[in-house]
């Protein structure tokens, strides 16, 4: 395999995020805060950012389309009301991109299926004997046309898609040994603490564990969710460590360092009960998306101005993916007459 080209290049963050549902609060510490953070700007931005809501990867699971439909679009208003700024990152939704379906069939062509078979998606579902289809098993390799489609330098992901990252500079790397120097390789950015947001029931939170408090759940449901969370039945009296206490960590990450200090010293003491604790999340968890709850009643009431933002995102998208799909097309000879030299081959 060549090396990696030492051109010096600018850091580009991309990641996808699938609209399978409602976020919450483990998509949200694990993954958009960080994409928030890097926005150009932003306290440890990047060059460019782009993010985008992976409709084909969910069409894998989501099969009703007034569903997909509803999902999508409610992805795209928690995203902006959470934070991501369309004036600074470019965001879109992946489908409005078909030059991505196009590099994904270059890019399967040079896929080995030893490859596929042993990514883990395809593989669970196989090992617990349900019925997978090519579109589950080829997921990585449509995964890896996002990412190279944009020259992308960093992916911020959740540890559950580093192998997704593996498998897109594996194939990048083929292509490129194959075809020269065509595809920018990905380097994977763990998410800090992202697989450390507890669920209710104290276990990682996960839609498959039933667990999850959404980010914009209403206020009703959000007391009861959060009263209801699982503690254990040792002594109001009894000292107890912070640390690895599910309802501590989830207020943790909700409270001023002042606040989570207060809190971590009462643990220590003793002499208090969940209850009260279960108060205070509740309060910091309602005070911290106060804003962001605001920010997406406005977006919501105004669904014209939520697509102009993703039509904006989509041009803009459509323009770099456009260009890199051309060097890929010219690389690989499916481009009888090569581009002239303006016509977009650079990086
Ligand atoms: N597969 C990712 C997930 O389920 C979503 C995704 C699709 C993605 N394409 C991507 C993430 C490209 C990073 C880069 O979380």
């Amino acid at each position: 395999m060549p090396p990696e080209p030492s051109l010096p290049r600018p850091t580009r963050a991309l990641s996808g995020i699938q609209p399978t549902g409602r976020f919450h609060w483990g998509n949200y510490f694990g993954a958009i805060r960080q994409y928030i953070d890097l926005q150009p700007g932003a306290h440890q931005a990047a060059d460019e950012a782009y993010y985008f809501i992976a409709d084909l990867h969910a069409l894998t699971t989501v099969r009703d389309p007034e569903t997909l439909r509803g999902f999508v679009r409610d992805a795209a208003i928690d995203l902006v009301a959470l934070g991501l700024d369309p004036e600074r990152a470019v965001m879109f939704v992946q489908s409005d991109v078909p030059e991505v379906t196009e590099l994904t069939w270059l890019l399967m062509t040079v896929t080995p299926m030893g490859l596929l078979e042993r990514c883990h998606a395809f593989k669970d579902k196989k090992t617990r004997g349900l019925p997978a289809d090519a579109g589950l098993f080829t997921y990585p390799v449509l995964m890896a046309a996002d990412i190279l489609a944009y020259d992308a330098t960093v992916v911020p992901v959740g540890e559950d898609q580093v192998q997704h990252i593996e498998v897109c500079r594996d194939l990048a790397g083929t292509f490129n040994h194959l075809y020269g120097d065509v595809f920018t390789l990905p380097k994977s950015r763990l998410v800090e603490g992202g697989a450390k947001v507890p669920g209710t029931d104290g276990q990682k939170m996960s839609k498959s564990y039933e667990n999850t408090i959404e980010v914009f759940e209403e206020p009703g449901p959000l007391k009861k969710k959060i009263m209801r969370m699982t503690t254990d039945s040792r002594a109001m009296e009894e000292p107890k460590e912070p640390e690895g206490d599910h309802l501590y960590e989830l207020y943790a990450l909700f409270a001023a360092d002042t606040d989570r200090q207060a809190m971590a010293d009462l643990y220590r003491r003793g002499g208090f009960g969940y209850g009260e604790v279960k108060k205070k999340l509740h309060e910091a968890a309602g005070q911290y998306f106060a804003d962001a709850r605001a920010r997406r009643a406005e977006l919501a009431a105004d669904p014209d101005r939520i697509e102009a933002i993703l039509a904006a995102g989509a041009s803009k998208a459509r323009v770099k993916a456009g260009d890199v799909l051309a060097r890929a097309r010219l690389a690989c000879g499916l481009d009888r007459k090569p581009p002239k030299p303006s016509a977009g081959i650079a990086r």
